[in-house]
């Protein structure tokens, strides 16, 4: 969405076309809040911007098919190495020499992905935040192996589709996640213990810190599968470390398949 409505052709790629109906409808909606604020009192011109990004945007269930004609992949899928690895391997053999790889991994280290391609030097991370129409950060990471060209190449894409870059090593969770979600996984533990209801918890870090989401709101935002994605695979990199340490209360949502926001139910209902 942000791509495309700063003026750059891009192929949304996705498992069916089921989905990508659904997507598109999602970038829609959102375009439509975006004009709301942008274009207040100029309705037509508002109109045209959503005609003019939609007109920017096709989809394809094929990646192989439409990377010939790429010159950067942003990679957002399941948050699974494996899996990962394999679409970029497949990405690398149909992608033109100088197409740039990019993830938007989480928590997974970019030189792992990098390492299953043989472009090191045109692959980094580029980590948006959700959501990434409303949120000005992206965090350009640079692996070993990543290009000066390549890296400020990243830096040059994400000022262009208006976000503000920062950067960071390939360190697990990069700067926010490493940060965030060692703090959303401490509010579940002090709720699991008893000290304090997730009401109030929210409410003490809206109120008392100036967040704009409180903990348990944001964890069913970014959704309770990503979250525990994120924690098991950092607590089998670091099993002693307790910041990673799982939580019985998040495994159990995630077995009962309530994963926040999207599924209707997390720590919170949704209508
Ligand atoms: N598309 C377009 N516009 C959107 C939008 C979307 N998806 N979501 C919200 N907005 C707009 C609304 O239209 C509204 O615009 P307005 O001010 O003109 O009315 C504005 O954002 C504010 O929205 P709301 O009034 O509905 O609600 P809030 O004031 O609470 O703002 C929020 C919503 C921007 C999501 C705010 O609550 C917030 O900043 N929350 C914290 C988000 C956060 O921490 N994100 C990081 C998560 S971690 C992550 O993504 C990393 C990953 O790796 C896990």
């Amino acid at each position: 969405q942000v791509a495309a409505a700063s003026g750059h052709t891009v192929v949304l790629v996705d498992q069916s076309d089921e989905i990508l109906k659904k997507s598109t409808k999602g970038i829609e909606e959102s375009l439509k809040r975006v004009i709301k604020k942008k274009f207040a009192d100029k309705p037509e011109a508002g109109a045209e911007f959503i005609k003019k990004t939609l007109k920017n945007l096709t989809t394809s269930t094929d990646a192989a098919s439409v990377v010939h004609s790429t010159d950067l992949v942003i990679e957002a899928i399941v948050e699974n190495l494996d899996v990962k690895n394999e679409l970029f391997k497949t990405l690398d053999k149909f992608a033109p020499e100088h197409t740039i790889f990019a993830s938007n991994t989480s928590s997974l280290q970019i030189t792992k992905m990098a390492n299953a391609t043989t472009r090191q030097d045109r692959f980094g991370g580029l980590h948006f935040f959700n959501p990434v129409p409303m949120m000005k950060l992206v965090e350009v990471i640079k692996t070993p192996m990543t290009s000066q060209k390549t890296f400020e190449s990243l830096v040059d894409f994400s000022k262009a589709v208006g976000k503000s870059p920062v950067s960071c090593k390939d360190t697990p969770g990069f700067i926010v996640n490493r940060l965030l979600v060692p703090y959303m996984m401490e509010a579940v533990r002090l709720f699991e213990r008893g000290d304090a209801s997730k009401e109030d918890i929210d409410v003490a870090m809206k109120l008392g810190a100036g967040y704009p989401m409180g903990p348990f709101e944001l964890l069913d935002y970014v959704g309770l599968d990503t979250s525990k994605y994120i924690i098991d695979g950092w607590h089998s990199l670091e099993p002693n470390n307790p910041l990673f340490a799982p939580s019985p209360l998040l495994n159990k949502l995630v077995e009962e398949k309530k994963l926040g926001k999207k599924t209707g139910e997390g720590f919170y209902k949704y209508k």
